[in-house]
């Protein structure tokens, strides 16, 4: 195999770690193309089944990545390095794409970059600008939370993460209790901007930067289950409110710990990164507090929010320049740390 090492590589990326099959060309130091598929095939059973993910990606893989290429104008000839997401995230999506970008590197007789699905989030931030470090990154999805100090582009540190569900997770579990669908993040993002956050709910009292959403789960099906008992209709004339109200929660829950690490660690470039920092509590909350503590603050578009190619092409993009490729007998991994 050869690697040639061009200073503006045009690398293909594939992303497949959960349920969306994503594929981005990066050229010219930036993105030109971002194809993404998403599977609405889980709505029904309130989460996403890894089983029938991995045989949806195995459906959209193909036209995905040939979108991808016919948006960019770029042939399969010209590609300098292919990228894929090899963790953390489900075992059967990663192989999807893990093993089709390895056939496509091995064809192509082209290096194989493996990139870290969390660190990606980050780089979304490279996608358009430059950043300067060191920066602070919140990244909250689906199935992480975490704050991140970067010291470099690739070169991260984890001083912060849940000890039990994610930020996303305590949103669509919130919105399950409500009988709203699955993912339920963006719904109570859509009520929440017509109610008002009446009703409280606790803060765990968790030492340093680690988050904890399970406690506030149970005092929300507590505070649910106590009032459906006196009116049985509670549910459907609050839900503006409820929503408010626990979107007000989980947010405060997070800016309060990026507030304490910036403050402590004297870091005033701070960022949001993964799917929920989609919700736009969490973006003008975030934006409210780095007025007032005199940060410079950065949150991605909301198209490199949300699982994307994009960002791992963009972490590729600094990999590649690193020299840093994986072999082809590459596996992909459930969990992975930076
Ligand atoms: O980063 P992501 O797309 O996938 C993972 O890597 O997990 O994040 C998905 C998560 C889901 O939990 C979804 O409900 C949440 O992000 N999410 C939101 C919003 N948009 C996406 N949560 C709250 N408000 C939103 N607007
Ligand atoms: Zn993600």
């Amino acid at each position: 195999m050869t690697v040639q090492r061009s200073t503006n590589p045009i690398i293909l990326a594939i992303e497949s770690s959960c349920d969306e099959t994503s594929a981005a060309v990066w050229m010219n130091g930036t993105v030109v193309s971002n194809v993404t598929a998403s599977q609405d095939v889980h709505t029904r059973y309130g989460g996403v089944v890894p089983e029938l993910a991995s045989r949806v990606h195995q459906q959209h893989i193909v036209p995905v990545v040939q979108n991808a290429l016919v948006a960019s104008g770029v042939t399969m000839k010209e590609i300098d390095a292919v990228a894929v997401t090899i963790g953390p995230g489900l075992i059967g999506s990663l192989l999807v794409g893990i093993s089709f970008a390895k056939g496509l590197a091995l064809t192509l007789n082209k290096p194989l970059i493996g990139v870290n699905h969390m660190q990606a989030h980050v780089a979304a931030h490279y996608i358009d600008q430059p950043m300067q470090f060191p920066f602070l990154c919140l990244t909250v999805s689906g199935g992480h939370t975490q704050i991140v100090i970067v010291r470099d582009y690739m070169q991260m540190e984890i001083i912060g993460q849940t000890r039990d569900d994610a930020a996303g997770e305590a949103f669509d579990k919130a919105a399950k209790l409500l009988g709203l669908p699955y993912p339920g993040g963006p719904l109570i993002d859509k009520h929440a901007q017509r109610g008002k956050p009446v009703f409280q709910f606790p803060e765990p009292q968790i030492p340093g930067y680690d988050f904890s959403f399970s406690g506030l789960k149970t005092s929300f099906l507590y505070f649910l289950q106590h009032k459906l008992k006196s009116d049985s209709t509670f549910v459907d004339k609050n839900m503006d409110d409820i929503c408010a109200s626990i979107q007000d929660r989980i947010v405060s829950i997070l800016l309060n710990k990026l507030k304490q690490a910036a403050n402590d660690y004297n870091i005033t470039h701070v960022a949001l990164a993964g799917g929920v920092s989609a919700n736009s509590g969490l973006r003008n909350g975030f934006e409210a507090m780095g007025k007032q503590e005199g940060w410079k603050t950065f949150i991605p578009k909301f198209e490199y929010c949300t699982d994307n190619a994009a960002m791992i092409a963009a972490a590729a993009a600094k990999l590649f320049h690193q020299g840093d490729f994986v072999e082809l007998d590459v596996t992909p991994k459930v969990r992975m740390p930076f």
